[in-house]
């Protein structure tokens, strides 16, 4: 995947749009199946600031815009104020605040969205790096996802790439959180970020 230097922010965001409507329409479509829960790992620290860009200041690594909607498994609605928590490792599969910077900087990559009318919420961040699980595997590339919603069961789990090969032998890898990641795309010159889109189906209380 390339991604193209002196990306705008609104062009940023713009390849997002794109691609949550693509997601909406094609293989990523919702389903009213809860979203299944995966562990949460020890790299959680309560607290992350709401934010939209989780990885500012030059955060070295390839940008990814990551979105989807928050929705309900009763009729497949959208639930609005709902809150989505992701965090993830930097490009060389380290944790900022427990394996990293410290003070404002323990928030690096770490972020909470509130969903709006249509259930949608967005990130932009970086494409997170692997790291060791055993001295024979490594953990897949992998965003961690809290999301809850008023009325609804949390649900705690994790996003996955299709096509890393690091997905086979992962212990904690469910098919269904496995998601396609859109690689940078040309538009009117203009490069695109990487984006992967991820709808999350919470189940009633
Ligand atoms: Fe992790």
């Amino acid at each position: 995947m390339t991604i193209g230097k002196g990306i705008t922010r609104r062009g940023f965001l713009a390849g997002l749009a794109g691609a949550v409507v693509t997601g909406a329409r094609g293989a990523g479509a919702a389903t009213c199946a809860p979203t299944e829960d995966n562990p949460q790992g020890p790299f959680y620290l309560a607290g992350a600031p709401f934010r939209a860009d989780i990885a500012p200041g030059g955060e070295p690594g390839e940008r990814l815009a990551v979105g989807g909607r928050v929705l309900s498994a009763a009729g497949c609605r959208p639930l609005a104020d709902a809150v989505v928590e992701v965090w993830h490792a930097n490009a060389a599969g380290a944790y900022y605040g427990l394996e990293g910077a410290t003070g404002e900087g323990a928030w690096q990559l770490r972020g909470r969205a509130r969903t709006g009318k249509d259930g949608s919420y967005r990130f932009e961040t970086i494409l997170p790096g692997r790291y060791p699980l055993s001295p024979r595997q490594l953990r897949p590339r992998h965003i961690h996802y809290l999301v809850a919603a008023p009325g609804h069961r949390p649900v705690v789990t994790q996003l996955y790439f299709a096509g890393d090969p690091s997905l086979a032998g992962d212990p904690l890898v469910l098919p269904s959180l496995i998601m396609p990641l859109n690689a940078a795309r040309k538009t009117g010159g203009a490069g695109a970020p990487g984006s992967v889109v991820f709808d999350v189906t919470l189940a009633p209380r």
